[in-house]
């Protein structure tokens, strides 16, 4: 079965094409990143416009890399939410007019469950699985019973950590988006600075990014004032080990309360090389998957791979218009 999946949620334009939910025979993506670098964070406006000015290269570089024909194609997929409204229909419109163009069904697939299923291109879902979805704009612990049986079970309250990660990034002086550079600078740095943790003796499962950010500004300010200099390493090193301790602590929760078999750690935030070498260490007895990076981050690779087990479990629905939802939850 070949799918043809469109994702185009925030600021990546994607295209991918995948046989049979897992051989990806292209995965094109043009991401409007340098964009929105002198912006400092993504402009709505400007991404949905962006989408709209290369969907249809974006598709063509797709099937030139995948070698196949659009009577080739058996499904049409695209993600229909979360994420931005403008950038979300211009995403459903070009995958749409492809599928009547084309005389192909089409269904929607939620974007949070492609983050999900990213995962099954590593190991085979194995319940009750635990995923924690970190990104710019979530941070999310979902309990997965079987096939699209999920369960959020904790949640930021305010900031997602990658916005999190992005905002300190820009305190120290980093360009957009900043994640990246702090977990390089934390692995120079040592754990001089005082950081509080969030949430700390909450019994829930949910995180909270906004007051250790704040903290991280007040310190930065504070030195400005006193003339003294910040080691920006050692800053980094200490708020990326708060960050780290607080999303294991859940996960190390939530697998014994819900006897967990498989922890899957997706979305960009899974990049982290703090995140993966405290899990990969500290999880013994469940299998703890990162999907490869470039299936962590936003493609539409994960939303052809969800759309193969979406259409296996709930079948094709052939003529409905599909409504974009930028606030859908799983
Ligand atoms: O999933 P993603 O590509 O896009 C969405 O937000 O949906 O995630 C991007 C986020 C950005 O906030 C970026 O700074 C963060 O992931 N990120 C990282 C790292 N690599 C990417 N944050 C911390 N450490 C990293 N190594
Ligand atoms: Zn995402």
């Amino acid at each position: 079965m070949i799918i043809l999946a469109v994702e185009t949620s925030c600021d990546e334009t994607s295209v991918a094409i995948i046989q049979d939910g897992e051989k990806i025979l292209a995965n094109a993506v043009y991401s409007q990143i340098e964009i929105h670098k002198q912006f400092g964070g993504v402009v709505p406006e400007v991404a949905s416009r962006n989408h709209i000015k290369y969907i249809t290269h974006v598709f063509e570089e797709a099937f030139q890399k995948a070698q196949i024909k659009p009577k080739d194609v058996d499904l049409v997929a695209v993600t229909y939410g979360p994420g931005l409204i403008g950038s979300l229909l211009a995403g459903i419109n070009a995958a749409q007019a492809f599928a009547y163009a084309n005389d192909k069904p089409i269904i929607a697939v939620n974007h949070l469950a492609g983050h999900i299923y990213a995962a099954t291109t590593t190991a085979k879902m194995k319940f009750p699985s635990l995923c924690l979805l970190i990104s710019g704009g979530h941070t999310e612990l979902i309990l997965i019973k079987d096939y699209f049986d999920f369960e959020i079970i904790g949640q930021t309250l305010d900031d997602a950590i990658g916005e999190a990660y992005d905002k300190v990034a820009r305190i120290l002086g980093f360009a957009y988006p900043g994640g990246p550079y702090v977990d390089a600078a934390a692995q120079l740095g040592k754990l001089t600075y005082q950081l509080p943790i969030p949430l700390k003796n909450d019994a829930s499962f949910n995180f909270s990014f906004s007051g250790l950010k704040s903290a991280v500004l007040n310190l930065v300010n504070k030195a400005k004032m006193k003339k003294e200099k910040v080691v920006v390493v050692d800053l980094c090193a200490s708020f990326q080990k708060v960050c780290v301790d607080v999303l294991y602590d859940r996960c190390e929760k939530a697998i014994k309360k819900y006897e967990i078999k498989q922890l899957i750690v997706a979305g960009g935030v899974a990049a982290n090389k703090g995140i993966r070498d405290k899990f990969l260490k500290g999880f013994k007895d469940v299998e703890v998957i990162f999907p490869p990076i470039n299936l962590c981050t936003d493609q539409a690779a994960m939303i052809g791979i969800c759309a193969y087990y979406q259409q296996k479990i709930y079948g094709v629905n052939k003529d409905y218009v599909i409504k974009a939802n930028p606030s859908l939850d799983l």
